[in-house]
């Protein structure tokens, strides 16, 4: 039986939670002062002008708001429309595509940076592996694939995440920073930090943040 039968309906689909969750999501989040330093990290590494996919984009603040601001051309997409709005009109110089990221067609070395920030969870295991080469092989030799991740052991876990029902997947730290060495990088920095999301029922979390060279 399944738990729709008893009215608790089982992970929603991620444009669902992200349309119900809105800007709510950036008041709980954006203060994560280790997602700050990280696009920092990144910011130091970027030649002028450089061309940055932003994967999961969500309300474009923090990410696409200071890489665009820096002055680089970025895309962000996400399959959420209500974030992917939200982000054109907080973000106007960069562009936001509505997709999944799964069915986005990426050219070999396209990009010079790609980001992907809490934008894997909701996919299974497999699909995270996957990706994760396919954006590894979208940036060019020697450009940064930069991601973060909660990092526990868990697959397809049923989960609330601020009052909205998710399915869950992730890897350990070990394990996931080794599969982003596996598709094809250097890991050149991997910083682990605990964030209390600014969300009533906010509680102490871990977050994994990586920077990797495209080898
Ligand atoms: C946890 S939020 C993170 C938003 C942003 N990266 C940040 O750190 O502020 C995850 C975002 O990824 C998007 N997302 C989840 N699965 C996706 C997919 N398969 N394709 C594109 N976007 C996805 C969600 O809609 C949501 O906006």
């Amino acid at each position: 039986m399944s738990h729709a039968d008893f009215g608790q309906p089982a992970g929603l689909p991620a444009a669902t939670v992200f349309d119900a969750l809105g800007a709510d999501y950036e008041r709980a989040f954006a203060g994560s002062a280790a997602h700050r330093a990280s696009l920092d990290g990144l910011l130091e590494r970027l030649s002028p002008g450089s061309r940055v996919l932003d994967v999961g984009s969500g309300t474009g603040r923090p990410t696409a708001q200071a890489l665009a601001g820096a002055g680089h051309r970025v895309v962000g997409v996400d399959v959420s429309p209500v974030m992917t709005a939200l982000a054109a009109r907080q973000v106007p110089d960069a562009e936001f595509l509505c997709a999944d990221i799964r069915d986005l067609p990426l050219a070999d070395g396209e990009f010079d940076a790609v980001c992907a920030y809490f934008s894997l969870l909701q996919l299974s295991r497999d699909d995270q592996k996957e990706l994760l080469g396919r954006l590894v092989r979208a940036v060019r030799p020697g450009g940064r694939l930069v991601v973060a991740t909660v990092p526990v052991d868990v697959a397809d876990v049923d989960a609330v995440f601020m009052g909205q029902p998710v399915r869950v997947s992730s890897f350990g730290a070990a394990e996931f920073t080794a599969l982003a060495a596996g598709a094809g990088t250097v890991v050149e920095e991997r910083q682990s930090t605990l964030f209390t999301p600014d969300h009533p029922a906010g509680e102490p979390e871990p977050h994994l943040f990586l920077r990797c060279r495209r080898v």
